[in-house]
């Protein structure tokens, strides 16, 4: 199976960080099939996040992830949607430092917004952000 992985402006920046979340992706049994490292305008931010356009968050959320540089990974491997969203932890930083003290959100997120890693949530939506954010 293939998933989308992102690292976030929060953490992509910073190359040690970066190499343990590789580190860790390596020790949960995925391959690293693409990687791109880029700065994303604000309109392929919201090309890639438009489900969530009506959320009040909406606004804040392309703000952050179009302010500086983000790496984006191909991962590939047994259950590779499931397994790189548990490594991720869940979405907001204090659920995951309460219920996944391990998982990349807890140890390097701050908060909702700024959570360094997003995962695809199922098969579709990991073809279509492969898709458009590997596009040439
Ligand atoms: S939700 O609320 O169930 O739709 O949340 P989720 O599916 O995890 O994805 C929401 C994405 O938007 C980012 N974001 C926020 N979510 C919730 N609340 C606030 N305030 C917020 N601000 C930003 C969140 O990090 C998720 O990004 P991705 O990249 O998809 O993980």
């Amino acid at each position: 199976e293939s998933t989308f992985a992102m690292l976030k402006p929060d953490v992509a920046s910073d190359t040690h960080t970066v190499d343990e979340i590789k580190q860790r992706i390596a020790e949960a049994g995925l391959s690293i099939e693409r990687e791109r490292v880029c700065r994303l305008s604000r309109r392929r931010c919201g090309k890639f996040y438009a489900e969530h356009r009506t959320r009040p968050f909406y606004p804040a959320l392309l703000g952050f992830m179009s302010s500086g540089p983000v790496v984006m990974l191909e991962l590939s491997g047994e259950s590779a949607i499931g397994a790189w969203r548990s490594l991720i932890g869940p979405t907001s930083t204090e659920t995951a430092r309460k219920e996944a003290p391990r998982s990349l959100r807890a140890m390097y997120g701050s908060d909702n917004t700024r959570n360094a890693a997003h995962g695809s949530d199922s098969p579709a939506s990991a073809a279509r952000e492969i898709r458009l954010m590997f596009q040439k």
